[in-house]
């Protein structure tokens, strides 16, 4: 199968988007797929990798090997598709996030089957200038979750702001909110290299349609967070891509 069978590629505004499925039998049903594209089977996925990321992937428990291969498979397309293909393996630093040579940047989500890569080149790097841009992507299936998020995921003010909508529509602001958040995270952590909790970090999702989120560090959030973040999300489908940015 070509990757134009497979793959959904968005040009966002944080880098190239790479969405495909995978599918792996032995996982069960209730995978999700990706709108007018067809899942590429484990086995042709695992064929397009690097020998060690084949056997990092062997080491896998099945579900975490499906959506592992899924992720390296969307992110070597999305490097592709940002014009700096990547021939050797893709492995995770020690806080578990892709490692790319500079001045590459990439990361990388997966849901039930469904894997999103961001991929882009930093020109600061590029440039020479330290201070380069990280990125982060989050899929997210954008509705309501069974159990009520908002306590842990928003701040008190996001809280407030969501408060007057109807519960279905609450639960959406929630997820979206969530997914925005976990891409801020990836794009973060390289700065920090802690646990950010979710309420260091309030986004604000414009309502202009654009799909472009202010992003603020909330009361209590801490003094080594990265002041430049910026955040967006696309849906496709029945999920949302969310993507960030941060500069130091
Ligand atoms: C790390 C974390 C973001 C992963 O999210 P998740 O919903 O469990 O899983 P996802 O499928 O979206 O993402 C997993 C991918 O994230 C990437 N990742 C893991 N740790 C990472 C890190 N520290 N930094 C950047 N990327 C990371 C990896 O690529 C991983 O996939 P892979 O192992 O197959 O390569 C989440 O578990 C977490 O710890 N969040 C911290 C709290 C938070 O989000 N706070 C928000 C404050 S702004």
């Amino acid at each position: 199968m070509s990757p134009h069978d497979a793959a959904l590629e968005l040009t966002l505004g944080h880098g190239h988007a790479v969405i495909v499925a995978v599918v792996e039998p032995e996982v069960g049903p209730g995978a999700l797929v990706v709108p007018g594209r067809a899942p590429v089977a484990l086995d042709a996925a695992l064929a397009a990798l690097c020998e060690d990321e084949r056997a990092h992937a062997a080491a896998l428990p099945p579900v975490r090997r499906r959506d592992w291969v899924a992720g390296r498979w969307a992110l070597h397309a999305a490097l592709a598709r940002a014009g700096a293909p990547v021939a050797g393996p893709v492995l995770a630093d020690d806080r578990g996030a892709p490692v790319l040579p500079a001045p590459l940047r990439g990361s990388v989500s997966h849901k039930r089957g469904v894997a999103v890569a961001l991929a882009a080149r930093d020109e600061a790097v590029a440039g020479g200038d330290a201070r380069g841009a990280r990125v982060g992507v989050d899929v997210e299936v954008l509705a309501p979750s069974r159990l009520d998020l908002s306590r842990r995921v928003l701040t008190d003010a996001e809280r407030e702001a969501v408060a007057g909508l109807d519960a279905r529509a609450r639960g959406v602001a929630v997820a979206l909110r969530f997914s925005l958040k976990e891409a801020v995270y990836k794009a973060i952590d390289p700065f920090v290299r802690r646990y950010v909790g979710f309420r260091e970090v309030a986004v604000w999702p414009g309502d202009g349609g654009d799909g472009v989120a202010r992003v603020e560090i909330a009361p209590g959030g801490g003094a080594d967070l990265p002041r430049d973040i910026e955040a967006g999300w696309v849906e496709v489908g029945e999920l949302v891509i969310a993507t960030a940015r941060a500069r130091r």
